[in-house]
């Protein structure tokens, strides 16, 4: 049976055509964000999968998997691991470069954040071509972590083959245009 949460979560999340350029649909979750109980649900869907799998690290993806990898952390007895864009940490990093659709962009994450031999999840609030989470599992396995899981709110079908990822699977919620 399908989770009745899921109409909601789905029905709260706005598309914008062309932002932030011609072309694009935007799937905005911060609508999501303005009903507390939707916000709640989506985040305890995540809780309640990932509360018995022994996850000791929740590494979220700048910007929107900062807005729920801290909560599910926090429920799940977990750290949280910043996953940031270039030149914003100010330790000592291990950076991943991906591909855009233009040009190319960059994952970092401090040494350190993680030990060998954790089990971690990786969230951020949409996949369209993987690349963003490829990137985070190359990091975060390069540290020695094993990548259990990615977690998104949101996955979008068109662009194929983000159901799984250097063998991860991808969890999402709701699929998208
Ligand atoms: C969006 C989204 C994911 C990524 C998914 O971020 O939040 O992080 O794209 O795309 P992919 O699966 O094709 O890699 P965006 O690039 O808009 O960056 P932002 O979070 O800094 O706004």
């Amino acid at each position: 049976a399908v989770d009745p949460r899921l109409k909601a979560i789905s029905e709260s999340i706005r598309v914008v055509p062309h932002f932030p350029k011609p072309g694009i649909m935007f799937n905005d979750i911060t609508t999501l964000l303005l009903h507390p109980g939707v916000f709640k649900d989506a985040v305890d869907i995540f809780v309640d999968r990932y509360r018995h799998m022994t996850i000791s690290a929740v590494a979220g993806i700048e910007a929107r998997g900062f807005i729920f990898g801290p909560a599910i952390a926090l429920a799940i007895g977990a750290k949280f691991i910043p996953l940031r864009k270039p030149k914003k940490l100010p330790g000592e990093v291990i950076s991943e470069k991906y591909v855009l659709e233009y040009g190319t962009d960059c994952l970092e994450m401090h040494v350190g954040a993680v030990q060998p031999e954790e089990r971690v999840i990786v969230i951020d609030d949409l996949v369209a071509t993987g690349g963003t989470l490829c990137a985070a599992i190359r990091l975060l396995e390069r540290a020695g972590a094993e990548v259990v899981e990615c977690a998104c709110l949101i996955g979008l079908p068109k662009f194929k083959g983000y159901c799984r990822l250097n063998g991860k699977p991808v969890y999402v919620l709701v699929e998208s245009r």
